[in-house]
């Protein structure tokens, strides 16, 4: 079943609500991206990031259609934890009207980096375009040394693709990438047992 362009996208994981970001998101976000160990490996954050910015994004995404059809779409959702709805980052899959590739583009706050909250949020969010949004690829570009992100992809089940230098000018100039892609065919390898791993042994999220 395709997902119905009048209805806001809520996806529920094992731990995490990915659904719109709201105004009560705002000072968390705000904190999270004006970090520059997130900002940095980003090609659209900028840094410094501007007082008040995190309010006017969500205002912008409340106003326009946070919703998805056919296989057009683009779609900001906050990753919240389940349990308590707190605000951890932001998970994003755009797609064009034609045979281009799906993008899906994220990210997470330091304090709760290495919880495997990241490929929870990249697989719910990609398997949702293929079940749902009936998107058939998804290839996605990683900074050069950016090896979190990429092992994210991987767990998800992307393969690396090649490399490209591209533009980004939240970064202020070119950028040497790594290209992954993902397939719907390789839809077996969206496995929740890629992403299910305990990590009750592991250091908790260092905030709420
Ligand atoms: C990349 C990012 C989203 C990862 O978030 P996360 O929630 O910590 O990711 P996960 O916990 O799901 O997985 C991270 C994996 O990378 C591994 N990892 C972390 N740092 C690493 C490093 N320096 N080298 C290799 N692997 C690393 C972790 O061990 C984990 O793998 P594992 O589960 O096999 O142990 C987060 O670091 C982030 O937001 N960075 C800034 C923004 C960004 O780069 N976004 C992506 C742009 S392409």
């Amino acid at each position: 079943m395709l997902a119905r362009a009048d209805q806001p996208v809520r996806l529920r994981t094992e731990r995490l609500l990915l659904r719109p970001p709201q105004p009560k998101d705002a000072a968390k976000m705000q904190r999270l991206v004006s970090d520059i160990a997130v900002a940095r490996t980003t090609g659209t954050i900028p840094h410094p990031y501007p007082p008040g910015a995190a309010q006017a994004f969500i205002r912008r995404l409340l106003a326009a259609s946070q919703t998805a059809a056919g296989n057009r779409l683009t779609l900001d959702l906050a990753i919240a934890r389940a349990e308590d709805d707190a605000f951890l980052g932001m998970v994003k899959i755009t797609s064009g009207p034609s045979a281009a590739p799906a993008n899906v583009a994220y990210y997470v706050g330091r304090p709760h980096w290495g919880q495997g909250y990241a490929t929870e949020a990249v697989w719910a969010a990609v398997r949702f375009g293929f079940e749902q949004c009936g998107l058939d690829r998804f290839e996605t570009a990683v900074f050069d040394g950016n090896d979190a992100s990429m092992r994210v992809l991987a767990k998800v089940g992307f393969r690396s693709i090649g490399r490209d230098v591209r533009f980004y000018a939240a970064r202020g100039g070119l950028r040497s990438v790594r290209l992954f892609g993902l397939e719907r065919c390789d839809r077996s390898t969206l496995c929740p047992r890629t992403v299910s791993r305990d990590y009750g042994t592991h250091r908790r999220d260092a905030e709420g």
